[in-house]
């Protein structure tokens, strides 16, 4: 999701209005997936490298978290909840840089919408690739170095076990909006095979058209996992 703070400068508003319309086009995107029956659907919310930010906007982007979350709590308490099932990925482990109490309610959101199952809608949050690699690169050094697993027997399925995303199939496809041509340390081993498709649209522009869009060019690639045309 790129480009809310460009989108938040052409009109001469502060970029955390950017932010603010970014959820509202993360609503839309999730309702419109949803009715056209994506199984799964991965956003990137924050990075490990948006710490760098300034502490105005770091701040303003957990608040928007913490108002979103509460949101949800509130329409859960209401039955008004959307259909999807929430995850969230990223090092959400206590005691790094994402405040507590924002931990709690992401947790609380994860297990409220567990029983959906129809689309998974999964938010990276203080998520990187090359992180995601290295921690289960690490996990899997603990278990050589405990005797528990040879270091030739390592298979890249054990690699994917490790991942946040373990469990759920490899993206087919990655949209990058705001006209930017590079995955930003998103997916990284995931998207071996993942067809790419990037746009200028700014993301608190992206519509249903958008998706549609994407979709549409998806079905026309030929996708051939390093093997020839049949
Ligand atoms: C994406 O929009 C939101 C986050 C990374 C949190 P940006 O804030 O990167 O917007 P631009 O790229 O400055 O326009
Ligand atoms: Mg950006």
């Amino acid at each position: 999701m790129d480009g809310n703070g460009r989108w938040a400068k052409r009109r001469g508003l502060p970029r955390t209005e950017g932010h603010k319309a970014g959820v509202d086009a993360f609503e839309r995107v999730c309702e419109c997936a949803a009715d056209l029956g994506v199984p799964y659907l991965t956003f990137y919310a924050f990075s490990t490298e948006n710490w760098r930010r300034s502490p105005e906007e770091v701040s303003a982007i957990m608040e928007l978290f913490r108002r979103q979350l509460r949101e949800g709590e509130r329409r859960q308490a209401e039955n008004e909840e959307k259909r999807w099932r929430i995850r969230y990925i990223g090092d959400l482990e206590e005691g790094g840089p994402v405040p507590d109490d924002i931990l709690a309610l992401l947790r609380d959101m994860e297990e409220k919408s567990s029983f959906r199952e129809e689309t998974v809608v999964s938010i990276a949050v203080n998520y990187g690739g090359q992180q995601e690699i290295l921690r289960a690169a690490r996990r899997l050094a603990a278990l050589v170095q405990k005797g528990q697993l040879a270091p030739e027997d390592i298979s890249e399925r054990d690699i994917e076990d490790g991942l946040y995303t373990a469990g759920q199939p490899m993206p087919d496809l990655i949209i990058r909006p705001s006209g930017e041509l590079r995955l930003s340390n998103f997916l990284l081993w995931q998207s071996a095979y993942a067809e790419l498709w990037f746009s200028d649209i700014l993301w608190p522009d992206f519509t249903e058209r958008d998706l549609d869009r994407a979709l549409e060019d998806f079905a026309l690639r030929q996708r051939r996992f390093g093997d020839i045309e049949a």
